[in-house]
């Protein structure tokens, strides 16, 4: 079996203050102190001696009307990842898993953790999610995960070719919207019309609560009981639920930030386009992957390492000299900018670490 792949970036601690951390697509920005006081005092009124109340009303309620659903067509995760791991093991045994390379890496890794047969079709930069041969496919598929936007590509997946997947296929649909707020629209409206769709979402990007742990995902009613099923009782504690509840309770507040990271995307992509071996691609998404066309991924990950920023390479071969930058606050936007500047001008070979 292949060894599982955890990124080098997880590897680091990453309460760590010395890097500028642009490699996990996470906030730059935490939550303001208001919140965190509110929730804190919230929970202080909570029983820590008792399992956490799982149908949590007020919460359920709070992110139906967020996605424009019902409560009953919500389930809560200790992450998304947790999601996805449960969405396998209730729906990927009864045939293969389409997934999409590259993509969100845990769905591959859950698959074979799993023991799930599953293939792979290729993506490429700058064209994203195009009709093509995986279509036929689906017609004897389980699962399909999507991840729209795409990590690491950043595109999003057009209604129109939605509408194909979801027509070709009796399996279960998964569209993961785990960086939708940064993009133009969502799907969560579809599962009142598609019995076999799963909407993914998760409050660790533009919520900015990556440490609380907390995901939700939308999907009929049949499909929440089947996965409710699977999961494991209690998954999600009394603190990612009251933060969550506070979030999304206070979501203009938080989401604001989201809408200054599209700005600084936009402006960091156009600061992109001018390097001279450097590629950037368009992105819907809180990041951007940048084709390098002189260095290997890795030597910009060091050289960039050595001056106090983390970005995101890969392992695959296809994207060898590809990295992945988050997009930051202004300031660490541009001393990533500086350092990448240093390095597109630079003549000689770069020192590997
Ligand atoms: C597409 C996608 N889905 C899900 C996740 C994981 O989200 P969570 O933190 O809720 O487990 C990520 C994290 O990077 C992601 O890129």
């Amino acid at each position: 079996m292949k060894s599982l792949n955890f990124s080098r970036a997880t590897k680091e601690n990453n309460q760590d203050r010395k890097f500028i951390r642009l490699n996990l697509n996470e906030s730059s920005l935490d939550i303001p102190n208001g919140l965190k006081k509110k929730i804190l005092e919230k929970l202080k009124k909570i029983k820590w001696n008792r399992y956490p109340d799982e149908s949590n009303p007020e919460l359920i309620q709070a992110l139906a009307d967020y996605c424009g659903v019902k409560e009953q067509n919500i389930l809560l995760g200790n992450g998304s990842n947790e999601l996805i791991q449960n969405i396998i093991r209730a729906f990927g045994d009864s045939g293969k898993i389409i997934l999409f390379k590259p993509s969100f890496s845990i769905y591959a890794q859950e698959a074979r953790i799993q023991q799930r047969l599953f293939l792979e079709f290729p993506l490429q930069p700058g064209r994203g999610y195009q009709a093509g041969s995986w279509l036929e496919k689906l017609t004897s598929a389980s699962l399909i995960f999507l991840d729209s936007p795409n990590n690491p590509l950043g595109c999003t997946i057009s209604p129109k070719l939605l509408q194909m997947v979801l027509d070709k296929t009796k399996g279960v649909t998964v569209i993961d919207e785990a960086y939708v707020e940064f993009s133009d629209g969502s799907f969560c409206k579809w599962i009142r019309q598609h019995k076999n769709l799963i909407v993914l979402r998760t409050f660790s990007k533009a919520f900015r609560l990556a440490g609380a742990r907390f995901g939700y995902l939308v999907a009929s009613e049949e499909v929440v009981d089947r996965i409710r099923k699977v999961q494991l009782p209690f998954s999600v504690g009394i603190f990612q639920r009251v933060a969550a509840l506070v979030a999304v309770s206070q979501k203009s507040l938080i989401l604001k930030y989201a809408e200054k990271i599209k700005s600084e995307r936009e402006r960091l992509f156009h600061q992109l386009k001018d390097f001279k071996n450097f590629e950037p691609f368009p992105s819907k998404a809180n990041f951007i992957l940048i084709r390098s066309r002189k260095f290997s991924g890795e030597d910009v990950y060091n050289f960039l390492k050595q001056r106090g920023i983390l970005v995101r390479i890969f392992d695959l071969p296809e994207l060898s000299n590809f990295f992945r930058v988050t997009v930051g606050t202004a300031k660490e936007n541009y001393y990533f900018l500086k350092a990448l500047k240093s390095l597109d001008q630079e003549t000689k070979n770069v020192k590997k670490s």
